[in-house]
This record gives C-alpha cells, structure tokens and sequence, in this order.
C-alpha cells in the first residue's frame, strides 16, 4: 500500500528504474502515452529518466505503432492507463503487452482512477477487454483505493505480477547506525490508521456493494454520453468505456461551456491539447434525477453560448486558454510555481513586493 496514486506510479517506475540498471542501461527510459498522469513525469523529474511521450490515435488510446518505433536498448518501461484521466479512454493493453514480451520490457498498467470500476465491470454488466494479469507481459498495476475504493484519502495499492518487481522498490540501509532501516515505499514512519481505514471500507462494503456501485455509476454515464452525443455543437472525445468522459465543441470555445457549468454548481475540469473540459460520474450523481438535471444544464448552456458563438471567453477559463497559447511552457511553470510560492508564504504584503524587489524578506 502506498499513500496515492501517484506515490503507486513513482515506486513502479523506481523498481522499474532499478532493474534497468541492474540489466546495464545507464540512461532508462520510459514510455508513456500522452494522456497518463503527471505522475510519470513526476517519477522522470525525481528518479532522472527519461520519459518520451507517445502520441495518441483519434480515440485517444495511445498509438502502438508509435510507441514500438520509440523503443530502444534504453527503454526501462511501458505505461498504459486503464482508463487515463483526461477523456476516460483504456489503452490497448493487449497490444502493448504483445510488445513488452517480444521486446521484454517491463510494463505497467495506470488503474488508479478506475481500478475499483473496472475490477467489478463484468461482473456488473459492463464486460470489458482484459486489462489486468490475466493479460501476458503485465507486470504492474496501480489501484487507488482512495478514489472509487471509497476509502480515506491517503491510500492506494501498487501490485507486481513477480516479486523480482517488487523486490527492486524497497530501500534497504544496512549501515545505519540506527540498526538495519527497510522501508517498502517512500514514507518513513506511515498512518495505520488509513490502511485500517480502507480495509474497513472494503469489509463493510463487501464485492457486492462494489459491483453494486459500478452498475449504478456506469449505467449514468452511459446514460448521460449517449444523451449528450445528441447535442448539436458538442462532441465526445475518444471513447470513455469508464466513469469520465470528455467534451470539445468545433463551434464555440469549449471553456464558456465550463464557465456556465460552473456557475450552475458543477464542477467540469479545463483540459489543455487539444482544448477540452471533462466531468467524471461518481456515485453522487447517480442520485435520482441529478443526471437529467446535469444535461439540462448543459443543453441550456449551449444554447446560451450559441446565441453568440464567436463570443469573449472570460474569468478563470479566459486564463486558462492563454496559458494554453504561451509557446514557452518554463514561464508557465514559473508562474505556477510562484503561484504555490504565495499558498505557504505568511508575508501579508503581495507577493511580487515580497520578493521579486531583490531584498531579503524575513517571515
Ligand atoms: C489515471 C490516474 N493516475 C494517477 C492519478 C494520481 O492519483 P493521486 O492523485 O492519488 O496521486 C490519477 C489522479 O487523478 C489518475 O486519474
């Protein structure tokens, strides 16, 4: 058990790291289609890898002739996602899995958001392909127990089909003077109270609860797409098989739709490249009624929008569409930076005079 989904990505790609070493690559690297997590960028930035990005095909899985052609004698790991975040897409696991055997490449498989959906999916009515061990050439997969396991935040499983995997994640320092240290993932000293947590969730709720809630929440979203594929002037992107799905509009910018979502209390994330917003169905809106009520929302916003197409985007959407057309990504990573700067800074005056006049500040 980890203590999230990203810390289950970073210890895959250091166990990963490790054995590519162990087999005398000096310079690993990773290969992970466009849409997973920042996570793995995350593990590149911290474990010095390096991560290629392979481009995805017009369902927004990720293109396997693509990544056969990156792989190299450098190549420490595959990543699918099984659904990835941005528009709920499942790689083609079976295919990637028929390269990682041919080429023997390590390969994992990203199900921290979906993994507790996809687990219960036949079983709830909803076959799909298979994803997990079952599928030759899988040697890793992530599980968020935090998310849609519905316990606590702060937990999630990392699982190796060999403990050869797993073994290159711990951290042992024999030498300590402390006595022999050991520790499985990154924390030192780690909650129990979170592990008894999950583990009472998943007592109390039982398989049944689980296939119980997958059948309500994949029914609603397959209920809401099909209803929305039904309005003009927006489109679903890719092929959501799970929980989330996303949205993009050739007619208008896609941003006013979340902007007027907003303000009618939903919460629809602004995705970048291309430009997008996507929502994702949990067990709160299968609640009678709220699923008829999110696309009447949306039906009207459109038709509001579609009085003025070509209009202004405004407020936290207009923001975000510029930082989308700013060629140079480090200024965005320094605004954002400076923006996590003022979160944990205690000097009441503004930011920009605190720093940014060369003299020291004291806090
Ligand atoms: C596909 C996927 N992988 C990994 C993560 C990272 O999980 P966490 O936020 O728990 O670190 C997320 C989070 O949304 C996700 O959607």
């Amino acid at each position: 058990m980890t203590s999230g989904g990203t810390e289950s990505i970073l210890m895959a790609c250091k166990a990963y790291r490790e054995l590519a070493y162990e087999k005398g690559i000096k310079y690993p690297e990773m290969l992970v289609p466009e849409s997973a997590h920042a996570a793995f960028d995350k593990a590149a930035h911290y474990f010095k890898i390096k991560i290629v990005h392979i481009p995805l095909t017009k369902l927004m899985q990720v293109d396997v002739k693509a990544m056969k052609k990156a792989i190299s004698k450098n190549t420490a790991m595959l990543v699918c996602s099984a659904p990835q975040f941005p528009h709920g897409s499942i790689d083609p696991i079976e295919e990637v899995a028929k390269l990682a055997l041919k080429y023997n490449i390590p390969f994992h498989v990203d199900a921290c958001l979906g993994g507790f959906l996809i687990a219960f999916m036949e079983k709830a009515g909803f076959p799909l392909q298979t994803f997990d061990f079952r599928v030759k050439g899988v040697t890793s997969i992530s599980a968020d127990t935090h998310k849609y396991g519905y316990a606590p935040k702060g937990s999630s499983v990392i699982m190796y089909s060999d403990v050869k995997y797993r073994r290159h994640q711990f951290f042992v320092a024999p030498d300590w003077q402390g006595g022999i240290y050991a520790s499985p993932t990154i924390a030192g000293s780690r909650p129990g109270c979170l592990i008894a947590g999950c583990w009472a969730t998943m007592v109390h709720l039982g398989e049944g609860g689980y296939v119980e809630a997958t059948r309500k929440i994949i029914s609603t979203t397959r209920f809401i797409i099909s209803e929305l594929q039904k309005i003009d002037h927006i489109l679903i992107i890719g092929k959501p098989e799970v929980s989330v799905f996303a949205l993009k509009s050739d007619t208008f910018d896609i941003y006013r739709l979340s902007n007027l979502l907003v303000s009618r209390g939903w919460n629809f994330n602004n995705l970048q490249f291309p430009r997008s917003i996507h929502f994702c169905i949990t067990l709160v809106q299968t609640k009678p009624g709220l699923a008829e009520l999110l696309l009447k929302d949306i039906r009207e916003s459109v038709s509001e929008i579609m009085k003025d197409p070509k209009g202004k985007t405004t407020g936290m959407a207009a923001i975000y569409g510029m930082a989308q057309a700013i060629p140079d990504r480090n200024l965005i990573s320094e605004i954002v930076g400076g923006y996590l700067d003022n979160l944990y800074s205690t000097d009441p005056r503004p930011f920009a005079e605190a720093h940014m006049n060369g003299s020291p500040t004291a806090h």
